[in-house]
């Protein structure tokens, strides 16, 4: 997809009937994220999210998801120790949960876990930005990159994911220029989150979408439910915006 100039459409889905209805509505990319923590548990952070807990919600998304990419993100404390501890974890996601590639938050520093799994077997979506499991050393939720320094930081993470042989890189609050640039710096598909328009992909949280999530969502997302009449118009309305370039528009970017 692009390599065609296609976009890609990537929703994070936690259980079997949602992970259903987007797979048959045609999202490329279901995403078992570790949003789980806030949006289905109610904590304020990603990181009392468990390695069972992932399973479990990858088991239950997993049995709706017949055409989709189905990615696991990597909870908290399930990778970063040491890349044996990283198979470990990985082999439990895609053996009992059934997910096809696993998600990993951080830049450089994981490349070694990285090449560890892809010469395993196991597909790694990188993940660099705004990497939520960091949240208390970035000091919040934040935009990241804005600095040069840091945007140079994120240019060498990009391309080190890529090297050690990542397949997918998620972007999260990154200044939409920086975002194009890295994209179109590697072969590899980036998917964009508050990352602006010209990533390869797009993902959103699938309970910002509803606006169902109760807490602040952030200046990135979109309520698509609004004016579309049912949960399905709304994920089409997601896909149609996605696939045309509409979404996200410079009110979703930085
Ligand atoms: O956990 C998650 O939902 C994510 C997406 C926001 C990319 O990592």
């Amino acid at each position: 997809m692009k390599i065609r100039g296609e976009r890609i459409c990537c929703l994070t889905v936690y259980d079997y009937s949602f992970a259903h209805m987007l797979d048959r509505a045609g999202v490329e990319i279901l995403l078992v994220g570790d949003s789980l923590g806030m949006v289905i548990q109610g904590h304020p952070t990603t990181l009392p999210v468990s390695l069972n807990d992932a399973v479990y919600h990858t088991q239950c998304v997993a049995r709706g998801c017949e055409n989709a990419l189905l990615i696991a993100d990597m909870p908290f404390g399930s990778f970063q120790g040491n890349p044996q501890s990283a198979f470990e974890s990985a082999a439990r996601l895609m053996g009992e949960g059934q997910g096809h590639m696993v998600k990993i938050e951080g830049g450089t520093v994981m490349a070694e876990t990285v090449a560890f799994l892809v010469d395993r077997g196991v597909p790694v979506c990188g993940h660099l930005g705004l990497t939520p499991q960091s949240v208390n050393q970035l000091g919040g939720f934040r935009v990241q990159g804005r600095q040069e320094s840091a945007a140079d930081q994120l240019r060498q993470d990009a391309q080190s994911l890529q090297d050690a042989g990542a397949s997918v890189l998620v972007l999260e609050a990154v200044p939409s220029g920086l975002a194009k640039e890295i994209t179109r710096s590697l072969t590899i598909p980036t998917i964009g989150i508050g990352a602006g328009p010209d990533t390869d992909g797009q993902v959103l949280v699938l309970y910002d979408l509803l606006g169902i999530y109760p807490q602040k969502s952030p200046k990135f997302s979109k309520n698509f439910l609004d004016g579309a009449g049912s949960i399905s118009g709304a994920v089409q309305a997601f896909i149609k915006d996605v696939r045309s370039g509409q979404f996200p528009g410079p009110e979703h970017s930085f």
